[in-house]
């Protein structure tokens, strides 16, 4: 407020921003306005450190950019802690949070600055913003957050600046000991809600209690909080009465009081609603937009998701068509129905999406040439020829908006890449080698990607563009007996799976040191190649089938499940999974009978039931492997 209120009087500017914004955000409001899908906010860190413990982390950081990505998803486990009566207010903000991967020149990043300071401390005169002052300059805050993390003097905890005012001080700043919960966080506020408080104001919500002091007549401009008189502190117990608001009183458990972390929980929906406006209004470049509701491209595959509580299925039918289906709010075209898309299809379907409402679907034709069908957010598009001889199924990566890069084996063995840059296909460029199993593609940022196969001696190889060139191959060594199977879980991340000849599921990773120096053995008697995902930094979760069919599962978040999670099922195949956002995983496998078949898990249980699976129809020929088309002699999974 002492921010807001220094504008207010020396800038006429930031006046008629704020109100141009109030208006456009009232309008919003009224018109119960939400944008589509899940915002992604490119994130930097500035760390500005004068003692060496003031250099936090980049744990600390991970921790803080986590509990954001559950804050305004109200994914937080904590959320429990509001009472009944304010419980229909809990709302869902849909923006998620990312380190930037792309710095303002256009290079790889990691989304964190370090600065050595001579100054003890801060305070909200922004100096911390200024390279001139002992901090350092923002990047360009139209494209990312900029949170600096310093010594903060006189018991500030954090400030933010609110949207419309000057570019160079544009963002949030935080006490290094309130920022994560991990490192140097000190309780009672040690659970990232500094930074969630903090970018409440960077996203135009004013305090709960109207900033009046502790008078009845301020406004905090939102519809559903109730009028309170001044902040609260620690953890009230309910209720907590001013202002004549019995029998419930303060909604103290908001976000944008001022208790101790443990004790602010949620935003409501007209806050959220006030948040969407601004990022609509007065942020509109901060919000990037890709598909993955995890903030990490979406991975292609028969099954995917383009944001969150939206699914999308593709299977090939016995009549070689292309069909699909989708989840949002309930299954389309119904829980046992699938559109058609047609074609004669000789792969099994492979699917991209670079953003909201938009899918990419490519499979291999009857003269083996690759395909491609697009959803434009309106309707179906194609089939397009994009020519070749594929001898493998295509493996396709998005790694941004209008930008889709398609792989496929040649019938010299060799891998070919083909991509659309947004005007229009290029390719097929040969980039070489002798593989013998289908390519995987993954991608882990704008510009980035990493492509693996096996070599003729069964071991992996990994080929990768880095913005400029390609390349390998590098042997990563083993013995396989499927294909790879790779997933980013954030920039500079790779976990690559693959089934041992002994059957087993082996790990080996890159953290953007190195690879590590063994494949790590993971146990379990797999029948089938693995699939992975990662809902998020540090997360991963594997499935594969057993030699009894059944579906089992192995997580990693920080160290590995000790056992195999038995998920029922007798499945035909391997199993293929897509995850929304954080804590969700969808599963899908083909049963016996050839039908699709769904499991999930929502944070806290797998739905319909551990073992039990909700059938979803069709009569599938093709869900992934295997291909009528002559492959390359790719190790197949036994049974055994
Ligand atoms: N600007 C407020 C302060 O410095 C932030 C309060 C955040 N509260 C919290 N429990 N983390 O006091
Ligand atoms: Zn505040
Ligand atoms: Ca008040």
């Amino acid at each position: 407020m002492d921010v807001h209120r220094r504008l207010l009087s020396t800038s006429a500017e930031y006046v008629a921003a704020r109100s141009a914004l109030e208006n456009a955000t009232t309008q919003y409001v009224a018109r119960q306005q939400r944008f589509a899908g899940i915002a992604k906010i490119p994130v930097v860190v500035h760390v500005v450190w004068n003692t060496s413990a003031q250099n936090i982390s980049q744990a600390q950081i991970d921790s803080q950019i986590a509990v954001l990505n559950r804050d305004f998803r109200a994914t937080n486990t904590d959320i429990g802690f509001v009472p009944a009566p304010f419980q229909p207010l809990v709302a869902d903000a849909k923006i998620e949070f990312a380190l930037a991967t792309t710095d303002p020149n256009g290079n790889p990043t990691t989304g964190v600055t370090r600065t050595q300071t001579s100054q003890a401390s801060f305070g909200t005169d922004d100096k911390v913003k200024k390279t001139a002052t002992g901090g350092i300059d923002a990047w360009n805050p139209d494209k990312y957050l900029n949170l600096w993390v310093c010594q903060l003097g006189g018991g500030l905890l954090g400030y933010a600046q609110f949207p419309g005012g000057p570019a160079d001080t544009d963002g949030v700043v935080i006490l290094h000991s309130g920022f994560g919960t991990t490192g140097t966080a000190a309780a009672p506020f040690d659970l990232g809600r500094t930074a969630t408080h903090e970018i409440g104001h960077y996203l135009n919500l004013f305090h709960i209690w109207g900033d009046d002091g502790t008078g009845c007549s301020g406004s905090d401009e939102v519809a559903d909080t109730p009028n309170q008189g001044g902040p609260n502190f620690g953890v009230p117990a309910f209720p907590k009465l001013s202002c004549s608001n019995g029998p419930n009183g303060d909604l103290f458990v908001d976000y944008m009081d001022y208790t101790d972390d443990r004790g602010m929980v949620m935003f409501t929906n007209d806050q959220v609603a006030r948040m969407q406006a601004c990022l609509d209004n007065a942020r509109p470049n901060l919000n990037q937009g890709s598909a993955g509701a995890t903030g990490m491209p979406e991975p292609a595959g028969s099954v995917l998701s383009w944001g969150a509580d939206r699914l999308d299925a593709f299977v090939i039918g016995t009549d070689r068509a292309l069909w699909h289906k989708w989840y949002d709010a309930g299954w389309g075209p119904s829980v046992s129905g699938y559109e058609s898309l047609g074609g004669v299809c000789m792969s099994a379907p492979e699917v991209a999406s670079w953003g909201p409402d938009r899918l990419d679907a490519f499979v291999l034709g009857t003269d083996r040439a690759l395909y491609h069908k697009w959803w434009d957010g309106s309707a179906w598009n194609g089939y397009e020829s994009l020519g070749g001889i594929c001898m493998s199924p295509p493996r396709v990566a998005s790694w941004g908006p209008n930008r889709l890069d398609a792989f496929v084996l040649g019938t010299d063995r060799a891998l070919y890449h083909k991509w659309y840059d947004g005007s229009g296909w290029n390719g097929f460029e040969s980039l070489g080698g002798v593989c013998m199993s289908p390519p995987e593609v993954v991608a882990w940022g704008p510009d980035r990607l990493d492509v693996f196969v096996l070599g003729t001696d069964n071991a992996v190889y990994h080929k990768w563009w880095d913005g400029s060139a390609w390349n390998g191959f590098e042997s990563l060594g083993g013995v396989c007996a499927s294909t790879p199977t790779a997933v980013a879980w954030g920039p500079n991340r790779l976990d690559l799976f693959v089934i041992g000849t002994d059957f087993a599921l082996y790990h080996k990773w890159y953290d953007g040191t190195g690879w590590s120096a063994d494949w790590e053995y993971l146990g379990g008697i797999c029948a089938s190649a693995p699939t992975a995902v990662s809902w998020g930094s540090g997360r991963l979760d594997v499935f594969v089938t057993g030699t009894d069919s059944a579906l089992y599962h192995k997580w990693f978040d920080g160290s590995w499940a000790a056992d195999w999670e038995y998920l029922g099922g007798v499945c035909v195949g391997e199993p293929r999974v897509t995850a929304w956002g954080s804590d969700r995983l969808d599963v899908f496998v083909e049963g016996t009978d050839s039908g699709l078949y769904h499991k999930w898990w929502d944070g806290s249980n797998w739905g319909p039931s551990l073992t039990g699976y909700e059938p979803l129809g069709g009569v599938i020929a093709d869900f992934r492997l295997p291909l009528p088309v002559e492959e390359p002699a790719a190790p197949q999974v036994v049974m055994s």
